[in-house]
């Protein structure tokens, strides 16, 4: 399971933006790739993603972090595990680190929790990469102030649930030969630079 990839990142740290380049990278060289995100993907995934993104009625931790994974596993299912399967590359937005940085570090959620959930659905799947995209919260909401868009139930946390998804995540990154952390402050150019060379050095690897 070596051809997969993971974006990762608070809320405006740039992972949408630079996900096309991802695409036109391994087209450009011949290589089949698939694009995916999280919660989504499926019919199944993209209604849950509805209630985890737009819900209006309160959901409780174990709810939101059971139906993070209920979507995961139905992506796993019908679309991950068959594309690595047949050799292409599979790029998510977002996988289970988000559910380590939101429900654990944002919202509590004991560790070990999440780990189980993580070992019943994926044991044998694993990002080979994961992008960390990593930018202050003040400048990730302030970028999303800019776009205009209309905030979503995470997006409308308060700082402090940010930053402490942030900090899981830069915990998770830390001594984790798989993550690479993309200084997402940079320029889009700059960005694309540096994603390009991990890009060529997990190809080169792979083959
Ligand atoms: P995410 O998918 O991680 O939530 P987006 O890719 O949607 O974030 O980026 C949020 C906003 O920030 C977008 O309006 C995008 O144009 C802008 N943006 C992304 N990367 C950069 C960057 N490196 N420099 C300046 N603005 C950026
Ligand atoms: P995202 O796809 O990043 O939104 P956008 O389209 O605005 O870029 O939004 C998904 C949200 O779901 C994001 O705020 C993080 C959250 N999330 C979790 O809390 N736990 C998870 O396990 C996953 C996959 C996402």
């Amino acid at each position: 399971m070596k051809r997969f990839i993971s974006l990762e990142g608070i809320d405006g740290a740039g992972k949408s933006t630079h996900l096309p380049f991802i695409q036109q990278f391994f087209l450009d060289r011949g290589l089949d790739v698939r694009l995916t995100r999280e919660p989504g993907g499926t019919q199944i995934g993209e209604e849950l993603r509805g209630l985890l993104l737009h819900k209006k009625a309160s959901i409780s931790l174990e709810t939101e972090t059971l139906l993070m994974f209920a979507s995961r596993q139905a992506l796993i299912d019908s679309v991950i595990r068959p594309t690595l399967k047949s050799g292409s590359w599979v790029v998510v937005d977002r996988f289970t680190d988000s559910t380590f940085a939101y429900q654990g570090g944002g919202r509590g959620l004991a560790t070990n929790k999440i780990e189980q959930l993580a070992h019943w659905v994926h044991d044998d799947i694993k990002p080979s990469l994961t992008f960390l995209f990593d930018v202050p919260t003040s400048e990730a909401k302030a970028r999303i102030k800019k776009s205009g868009r209309e905030l979503d139930r995470f997006e409308q946390e308060a700082t402090a649930f940010h930053e402490r998804v942030r900090t899981a995540y830069l915990g998770r990154a830390k001594g984790n030969a798989s993550f690479v952390v993309i200084d997402g402050t940079r320029s889009i150019i700059e960005i694309q630079s540096a994603l390009k060379s991990h890009l060529m050095r997990l190809c080169d690897e792979l083959n």
